[in-house]
């Protein structure tokens, strides 16, 4: 039996498991697509920590910015034991070889580091690999782990925790390749799932598989989530196709300017401040566009080259000579699994989150961008070394196989099942509804309607099924598994946000626009023990 199972690849997974191996354990990871394909690598514009080197900076200036963005809801200790890692993450990272881009300051090692201004910083904080940062971490990491001989369990999809006696003792998976169901024996669970962005379908950074598989897992096997309502809009993707254009354009110096070439709000405020100021234009029929002309050609390919060239690709506008349309969407899920001080999920002994899937109660209301590189890294290694302990203590003994038994049989009713109302366009109304009435200014009205609609779509999926009956790489039967996640999901935001009667940092509900005090709590979620929600 293996020491730690981590499920997820990401930046989250690959750290978790450089560390638990690090501190002795036996390891594995399993993800349904390939750990070079993640989240991670939308995180663009940096990793903050407050190093000073452009500039003053000081690690309490990084704790109260933090703080003050999650308006009150984040919890301050995991606050500043983020922040206070996070130089000596950086000094990790470097010592790994991420390509970070440098000062000309005849300095040494992590002081010689560029760094760059993000929304709600106090100061350039943001460390950076031109706008590749998520990208260029997510390949070192994966380097590493690659040279330290972990194995990796790749196109294995997540069906379900084994939990017995409130103790994880492994997972069962899907081999899309070979069409198995199979059983994985843990003493420690580590999930690093990523979030749930992607019920935004059409309306999201995220990729299409961000559809909270983890988090669904662990609801399903008793655990807890929290924090559901509160999902980040970026403010700046591309027009007609979601691509994200990191925030970094601003903090290099882009405006935010509508029709009339008017700047109508600070760009580098929050994200959640500068996505409704974006929004308010738009409902007023205005286009809102992104301008980096002023910084010039040479400025842009040095600092911004990704950018430059998604703006290319997918917009058709050169960003050097023209205004780049842009709109908010969907970006980031501050909520999700719940968990403690040691990062372990509340109602599952030895099972773990750790990032985006996780709410580790840093981010709060509303995240800060550079904010979610750190977690992952700072709290990942914490994560795997404290999955480690864990298994140090767990018990040898296997689990039987009831669950996989379960799930096997439920893979088989799928394939049976007659599909008489196809799903991929419930993927697409579930996103729209999402996006009008669960999105950047919510109604109760809206929501209550929103909350029928998504009942009414989980009636009909008795009726959804696949129509590609292949056993083997079968994507038909992957999107529905993500849909199921996303749909069993999709209640427990809605019914967060209908209970959250007040406006807080991403949370913002009209007729209630301040926050009020009664609120400033979780909303915490668990499945009765009978299956209850
Ligand atoms: O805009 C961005 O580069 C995204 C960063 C983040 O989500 O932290």
């Amino acid at each position: 039996m293996i020491d730690v199972l981590i499920i997820g690849s990401g930046g989250a997974g690959l750290t978790a498991a450089l560390s638990a191996k690090e501190s002795g354990a036996s390891v594995l990871v399993a993800g349904k697509t390939y750990p070079t394909n993640s989240q991670t690598s939308m995180a663009q514009g940096g990793i903050n920590a407050a190093l000073a080197n452009v500039g003053e900076d000081h690690i309490s200036s990084h704790i109260s910015d933090t703080i003050k963005s999650a308006h009150g809801l984040c919890d301050e200790d995991m606050v500043r034991k983020m922040c206070a890692d996070a130089p000596q993450t950086i000094e990790w990272l470097e010592n790994l070889g991420v390509p970070f881009s440098r000062l000309d300051n005849n300095k040494k090692g992590k002081d010689t580091i560029a760094q760059r201004q993000m929304g709600g910083a106090s100061a350039k904080r943001a460390c950076y690999a031109q706008d590749y940062t998520g990208l260029k971490i997510l390949h070192t990491l994966y380097d590493t782990c690659l040279k330290e001989n972990i194995d990796f369990l790749d196109e294995h999809y997540l069906l379900n925790l084994i939990v017995k006696d409130d103790t994880v003792r492994g997972a069962t998976f899907f081999n899309i390749r070979t069409g198995e169901v199979i059983q994985i024996n843990a003493k420690s669970v580590v999930m690093a799932t990523g979030g749930y962005g992607s019920l935004y379908h059409g309306h999201t950074t995220n990729a299409y598989g961000s559809t909270g598989d983890g988090v669904a897992a662990v609801l399903r096997a008793g655990g807890a989530v929290s924090d559901m309502e509160f999902i980040q809009f970026h403010p700046t993707a591309l027009k007609h196709s979601s691509i994200l254009i990191s925030e970094s354009a601003r903090g290099e110096g882009g405006y935010l300017v509508n029709e009339a070439g008017e700047r109508f709000v600070d760009e580098l405020k929050p994200r959640d401040e500068v996505a409704r100021a974006i929004f308010a234009q738009l409902e007023e029929g205005q286009r809102v566009f992104l301008d980096v002309r002023h910084l010039g050609e040479e400025k842009l390919m040095e600092l911004l080259p990704q950018e430059v060239e998604l703006c290319k690709m997918h917009e058709h506008v050169d960003p050097a000579k023209e205004l780049i349309p842009i709109k908010p969407v969907a970006h980031y899920t501050m909520g999700g699994i719940d968990v403690d001080y040691a990062l372990e999920v509340n109602g599952i002994k030895g099972c773990f989150a750790v990032g985006e899937c996780s709410n580790a109660k840093v981010h709060g209301a509303n995240r800060l961008g550079g904010n979610s590189l750190l977690e992952i890294i700072a709290f990942g290694r914490f994560t795997g070394e404290n999955a480690y302990k864990h298994a140090v203590y767990a018990s040898n003994k296997e689990a039987d196989n009831t669950q996989k038994a379960q799930d096997k049989a439920q893979i088989e009713d799928i394939y049976a099942q007659e599909n008489t109302s196809n799903f991929y366009p419930y993927r697409e109304l579930l996103g729209n509804l999402f996006y009008e009435k669960v999105g950047i200014v919510r109604e109760n009205k809206q929501l209550h309607e929103s909350l029928k609609e998504v009942i009414e779509m989980q009636m009909t999926q008795k009726s959804m099924g696949i129509s590609d009956k292949s056993k083997t790489n079968n994507q038909n039967l992957i999107d529905f598994l993500e849909f199921r996640n996303a749909l069993l999901l999709a209640p427990t935001i809605i019914s967060a946000a209908i209970a959250r009667d007040e406006s807080r940092g991403a949370h913002f509900k009209v007729g209630f626009e301040e926050e009020n005090e009664a609120f400033k709590k979780h909303i915490v979620l668990q499945w009765k023990k009978n299956n209850e929600e």
